[in-house]
């Protein structure tokens, strides 16, 4: 099957979350099963264009009002043999910084322009390769304008039997505009209610996308059930029931060449279940990169996370509400905080670490030290307020870091709550996220960890066995994408 991924990122090129580890590892899953997987995004700036190739001649994209000049480049996705890359290369549109925005300014205002060369590209560059896909399947708000074109555009000639798959990876950034971005587009204004772009008169990319698209799918079960209600569908809990009978929950896996404490290049010492002495090592380093004291028997916490409010940073960090604070003074623990993110939070960071001994925060993104975090810790927090997925409690689960999360989307599909009588479970569940819910459970963790040694280590293992290989969720999508070529 030919399969053309539109996305804003793909690991490791460009990524700000787990959207671009989770379209990169598909597509690697997909192209292991035999299938003609393609990748497009956009030529950002910070990607090399010195290690990449670029294709012959120039490739004229009309969008909206002009046509604009780009080049593509391409190279092969590490860790496959055939699996393309393409990049758009624009320099007024892709030549800064940033993905969708900077710290400064989290939101380009030309970002409509932005992902609608993105979109109205991923065509042209079909027609440029002489190649036209079965499926275009696109990802969140900045590719959804992908399945409208494929609908509305370009559904003739060599596009005829194209199919199109939406996921939602995070129903919270929707792309919300003034319409008088609507011309960028390259819609016809008879098409601007039908299409879904139509919003409270604003235009809005993630609806277009929920209503135009052939098949929806988002990536755990539990959200896409939950996105059918007002209390987490973001105002499109509406269509999303209406739409129901199209949409499927299907639970991202884990790159197994990147997030596997067997062979991971960034640790310190690599370990598995028949040998855990590399996990003791792992803390050590931690605890000696971070500064806080080098000892193997007070637990380390950690977190890896955006700072934003969906991961539950206010009820962690927000001065007089958050719980890191107590939790710090209260219980003999080390927390461990890699992030980046909102202002607010990053400076109250800097404030807590620079009180307290037992809480260290590395402000900024940091790819080893992710790795290193989930080796050496001992559990790892992830209150979000909602999760589609998460990848990080699976990362936690397979290095063994008992996860304590709040029970909402992937997070209730993935941790099971310690069962205290049994030893049971293989992590820690708070049902609903208050700081103080947060606090008993980590203490309730806590517990654990200095009262019921073997429950712990039984939890680990059982963690470390967990299967989140992308062979079954991939097999999934194939399913669907037979579906819909069948069903049109
Ligand atoms: P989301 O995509 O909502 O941010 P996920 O759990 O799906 O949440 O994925 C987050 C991904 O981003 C993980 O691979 C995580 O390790 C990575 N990540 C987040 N913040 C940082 C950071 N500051 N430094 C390094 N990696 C980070
Ligand atoms: C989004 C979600 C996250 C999910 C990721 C990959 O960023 O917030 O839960 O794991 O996409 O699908």
């Amino acid at each position: 099957m030919r399969i053309l991924m539109v996305s804003a990122e793909a690991a490791p090129f460009a990524k700000t979350g787990g959207l671009a580890d989770a379209v990169s590892a598909l597509s690697i899953a997909l192209n292991k099963l035999g299938h003609d997987v393609r990748i497009v995004i956009p030529r950002y700036y910070k990607i090399n264009r010195d290690k990449l190739t670029k294709l012959e001649g120039p490739m004229g994209v009309y969008c909206g009002y002009s046509e604009e000049w780009t080049a593509v480049y391409t190279t092969t996705m590490p860790g496959t043999k055939d699996l393309p890359v393409y990049f758009i290369d624009h320099e007024n549109c892709y030549g800064r910084d940033g993905v969708y925005g900077t710290p400064f300014d989290p939101d380009f205002q030309d970002n409509p322009y932005r992902f609608s060369l993105l979109c109205h590209g991923a065509f042209q560059l079909c027609r440029k390769l002489g190649w036209y896909p079965d499926i275009i399947h696109a990802h969140d708000w900045s590719a959804a304008l992908a399945p409208v074109l494929l609908r509305f555009n370009e559904r003739h000639g060599e596009f005829a039997h194209t199919k199109s798959v939406f996921t939602i990876h995070n129903l919270g950034y929707q792309g919300w505009y003034s319409k008088h971005n609507y011309p960028v587009l390259g819609l016809d204004w008879q098409h601007y209610y039908s299409s879904g772009f139509e919003d409270y008169d604003q235009i809005n990319f993630l609806k277009a996308g929920l209503i135009s698209s052939d098949v929806l799918t988002t990536v755990s079960p539990t959200y896409a059930q939950e996105i059918q209600s007002a209390e987490n569908g973001f105002r499109m809990d509406g269509i999303l029931r209406q739409r129901s009978g199209d949409l499927f929950g299907i639970l991202n896996g884990v790159d197994m060449d990147v997030w596997n404490p067997s062979k991971d290049k960034y640790i310190e010492k690599t370990f598995s279940t028949r040998s855990m002495a590399g996990k003791a090592a792992n803390k050590k380093a931690l605890q000696e990169r971070m500064g806080l004291e080098v000892n193997p028997d007070i637990p380390v916490v950690g977190i890896v996370t955006r700072l934003a409010d969906q991961k539950g940073v206010a009820e962690l960090f927000a001065p007089t509400y958050g719980c890191a604070y107590r939790m710090c003074t209260d219980m003999k623990l080390q927390l461990v905080v890699l992030g980046s993110g909102e202002r607010w939070c990053e400076d109250e960071l800097r404030v807590l670490s620079s009180n307290l001994p037992n809480l260290r925060a590395y402000i900024g993104y940091d790819e080893s030290l992710s790795h290193l975090i989930e080796a050496g810790s001992d559990f790892f927090l992830m209150p979000s307020r909602y999760e589609p997925c998460g990848l990080n409690q699976m990362y936690s689960l397979l290095y063994g870091t008992l996860p304590i999360v709040h029970r909402t989307g992937g997070l209730a599909d993935t941790v099971q709550n310690y069962n205290e009588q049994t030893g049971e479970g293989n992590g820690f569940v708070l049902n609903h996220l208050t700081p103080s819910s947060i606090y008993d459970t980590v203490g309730w963790a806590m517990y654990a960890y200095y009262n019921k040694k073997d429950h712990i280590k039984a939890m680990q293992k059982r963690a470390m066995q967990s299967n989140f290989g992308w062979d079954v969720s991939a097999n999934k999508y194939l399913e669907i994408y037979e579906m819909i070529q069948k069903r049109f």
